[in-house]
């Protein structure tokens, strides 16, 4: 069984003062040594240098939520994977639904922006997931591997250790609806096998598979306990340090256990 990953997407809320707070509560929390799993949290971008300050003593890892393809440049607005690096983060959500949605990410740019990630040393937490029509259409595993697809032809097995993948059915994103354990593990198999296929059984067995979508403490056992699901990327019930500490709490119980 692969260590879970338990990842708290902040999304556009808690700016650096709120961020902040937030941060130094699970600093004390889970000061260094406190947990076996990893655990990571990803604030806006303008939050990143005060939750890594709160963060320095402890296991938490920081994400950012987005990144440009490029170093530098004329890209107003962006940040680049270098400056990610340098205000100590370790990891880059890329391909979030949101991003593709209403930002208008497409699979050929959110292949280039993992391969970005990944050569520049940070790990990717790339977020493939099929929308409600394409469920009720049967359409999932064909929609969520197309999405692969696109991001593992520029990549290879040696990046396995870098890729983190996180199925997020979009229609179960902040909606309160959270997929069956079963149709996660589902999912969640059918990814492994993807990457099976598409690089080897060793690379594939090591890639941490995410789920994400109204995880929350209630229903976080039993998705956490299916074979194939190492974790989650948890949006609303991240944003609260008691319901995030429940989370890393579960997941331990649950490594511990197993
Ligand atoms: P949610 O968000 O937990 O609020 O559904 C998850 C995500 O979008 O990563």
């Amino acid at each position: 069984m692969n260590r879970l990953l338990i990842a708290g997407n902040w999304k556009m809320n808690l700016g650096p003062t709120e961020a902040k707070k937030l941060a130094a509560t699970l600093a004390k929390r889970w000061p260094s040594g406190s947990f076996t799993n990893q655990v990571v949290v990803s604030p806006p971008a303008l939050s990143v240098a005060a939750v890594v300050q709160e963060l320095a003593a402890t296991d938490i890892d920081v994400s950012v939520q987005n990144v440009h393809t490029e170093d530098s440049g004329a890209y107003t607005g962006e940040i680049s994977t270098p400056m990610v690096k340098d205000a100590g983060c370790r990891y880059a959500i890329i391909g979030h639904s949101e991003r593709r949605e209403y930002f208008g990410e497409d699979d050929v740019l959110v292949a280039q922006k993992t391969k970005k990630v990944i050569a520049d040393g940070l790990t990717a937490i790339l977020c493939v997931g099929e929308k409600l029509e394409q469920r009720k259409a049967g359409q999932q595993e064909s929609v969520v591997k197309k999405q692969l697809d696109a991001v593992l032809d520029h990549l290879s097995e040696d990046d396995a250790s870098h890729l983190v993948v996180a199925y997020e059915p979009v229609w179960a994103i902040g909606t309160g609806e959270t997929a069956s354990p079963q149709q996660a593990q589902e999912m969640h198999k059918f990814i492994r096998n993807v990457l099976k296929q598409s690089w080897s059984e060793s690379a594939g067995s090591k890639v941490q598979i995410l789920y994400g979508g109204s995880m929350k403490p209630a229903n976080a056992e039993e998705l956490l306990s299916q074979e194939d699901v190492d974790g989650g990327l948890i949006g609303g019930a991240s944003l609260k340090a008691d319901s995030f500490s429940e989370l890393i709490e579960i997941a331990e119980s649950l490594t511990t256990d197993g």
